[in-house]
């Protein structure tokens, strides 16, 4: 079996990509140190516990496994908190990728598949986004992605694929793995846990942005869907060793407003909304542009919204279920 390193494994996006893994044959092998990815969503291949910068830690898993190609998906990712404590941000997104890539190059893994994120674009100047638009990140999150992707660029050995995911969301189709963090911050389950009665009310942070209903609009794309491309793009980047930029979105916006819509037919609730204060750093819209990926990969998103509701409604309900 060809051992695939997969850097936050045990997180939301990694656990799925690992279980894809698994399917097709590889084995994943995950780093994590656990700083909100759960040890149970890791149930495809080992876990080493620990950090990507630990140098030491990384090589003694390269030296025991042959390694193919390395999905990259460690990192911080809340937004809001990447204001608050920009540094916290760069040491582990930079910094700590920094580490990982010195290890990888001294030992000659060059397949790179990276997480980042439609942050990078910073606010859209066209919709839908392609891979052209100009990067301009709001935030220190989107900066410390984009940072990553002119580090990779400036790699002549490593063959690197940079996938620009837009809104994440869904869970495992067959029910095995979801979307678990503590403190939540997405919106579909912050929707569903207020939907199943677990939280009070859903704060809707603000309705004056510059779209139809007020509310921002996003690209959500299941997880699964997801998954499959990291494949696809890693096997791409092995047959063809070139680099490659991709979008991976849907091409298809929906607002808060619409979302919540669709999580009170799913649950046949109203759920209590309180309207907070809008963000500052909140572009209205983001949606993709995804022809290049779904043109390069061969691949086409399958699970439309009410999919990933009803996966992430049925993950969530497990969980219930479970504590009680
Ligand atoms: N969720 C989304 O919608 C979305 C959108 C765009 C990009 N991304 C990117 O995708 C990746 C995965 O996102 P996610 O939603 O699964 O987040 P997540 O928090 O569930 O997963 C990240 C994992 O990385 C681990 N981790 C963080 N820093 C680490 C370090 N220094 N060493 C070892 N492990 C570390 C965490 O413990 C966690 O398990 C991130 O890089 C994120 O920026 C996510």
């Amino acid at each position: 079996m060809k051992a695939i390193l997969i850097t936050g494994g045990a997180g939301y996006i990694g656990s799925h990509i690992c279980k894809a893994l698994a399917k097709k044959g590889y084995e994943p092998i995950t780093i994590d140190n656990l700083s909100t990815g759960n040890r149970s969503a890791v149930r495809w291949g080992p876990l080493y516990e620990g950090d990507i910068g630990d140098k030491k830690l990384v090589k003694t898993i390269l030296e025991k496994y042959p390694v193919y190609g390395v999905i990259h998906l460690a990192a911080y990712s809340n937004v809001r908190e990447s204001h608050q404590a920009p540094l916290k941000y760069y040491q582990n997104n930079v910094g700590a990728t920094l580490s990982l890539l010195e290890v990888l190059l001294e030992m000659k893994v060059v397949p790179f598949v990276f997480s980042s994120t439609c942050a990078v674009y910073g606010m859209p100047q066209k919709v839908p986004i392609d891979e052209s638009h100009p990067k301009n990140p709001i935030n220190p999150y989107g900066e410390s992605k984009l940072i990553v992707e002119k580090i990779l660029q400036a790699i002549p050995e490593l063959n690197c694929a940079l996938l620009r995911y837009f809104n994440a969301a869904g869970a495992d189709v067959e029910g095995e793995i979801g979307e678990s963090h503590d403190p939540e911050t997405h919106l579909i389950p912050l929707l569903i846990q207020t939907a199943m009665g677990k939280r009070e009310t859903f704060t809707l942070n603000g309705e004056g942005h510059r779209t139809e209903d007020g509310t921002p609009i996003r690209d959500f794309i299941h997880v699964t869907d997801l998954a499959l491309a990291h494949i696809l793009a890693l096997e791409k980047l092995i047959e063809k060793k070139e680099s490659i930029t991709l979008n991976l979105g849907t091409g298809i916006g929906y607002s808060v407003r619409e979302v919540i819509s669709h999580v009170e037919k799913k649950g046949k609730t109203k759920i209590p909304i309180t309207v907070g204060g809008s963000f500052a750093g909140d572009p209205p819209i983001l949606v993709a542009n995804g022809d290049k990926a779904m043109k390069t990969l061969g691949w086409k998103p399958q699970y439309d919204l009410s999919t990933m509701i009803e996966t992430a409604w049925n993950w969530h309900q497990e969980q219930v279920e479970l504590i009680l």
